[in-house]
């Protein structure tokens, strides 16, 4: 199932709506390349993808936490830790070096990321919307 962007998803902060908005965006590559990927050889386009969705998850989990930290937010410890354990699975993905030539394989992944990302935005990322809402921040 691919991401769309819904106004519920809104933290109220137009950069960081952004950069959510972008994680969905490359998150959909994978859904087209899912199940397709058994026919054709999509695997290093897969890997291609995981690699961009990393690496973007750093850069936005970077500008969300020096955010937090700027503003002494007091669950930075465990917003941070959120963030440490997804990269810590993505890796491990990475790691275990899948072949990704079958769609199940391949979902699974897809719902591993769509779901904590999802869960993560509307439950913790949340939970900073009126934090920053009092402070002015938008
Ligand atoms: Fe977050
Ligand atoms: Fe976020």
């Amino acid at each position: 199932m691919a991401l769309r962007w819904r106004n519920s998803f809104s933290c109220n902060i137009q950069e960081i709506d952004n950069q959510h908005k972008k994680l969905f965006e490359i998150s959909s590559k994978l859904n087209i390349l899912a199940p397709i990927c058994s026919k054709i050889d999509f695997e290093d386009e897969i890997k291609e993808v995981l690699n961009e969705l990393k690496e973007y998850a750093i850069y936005h989990f970077d500008y969300e936490e020096k955010l937090l930290q700027k503003f002494s937010y007091k669950d930075f410890e465990e917003h941070h830790q959120a963030h440490t354990v997804f990269l810590d699975q993505v890796l491990k993905f990475e790691r275990d070096n899948q072949k990704l030539n079958k769609p199940e394989i391949v979902t699974n992944i897809i719902s591993f990321l769509t779901g904590w990302i999802t869960a993560h935005i509307l439950k913790t990322d949340m939970k900073y919307k009126d934090f920053f809402k009092d402070l002015g921040i938008h």
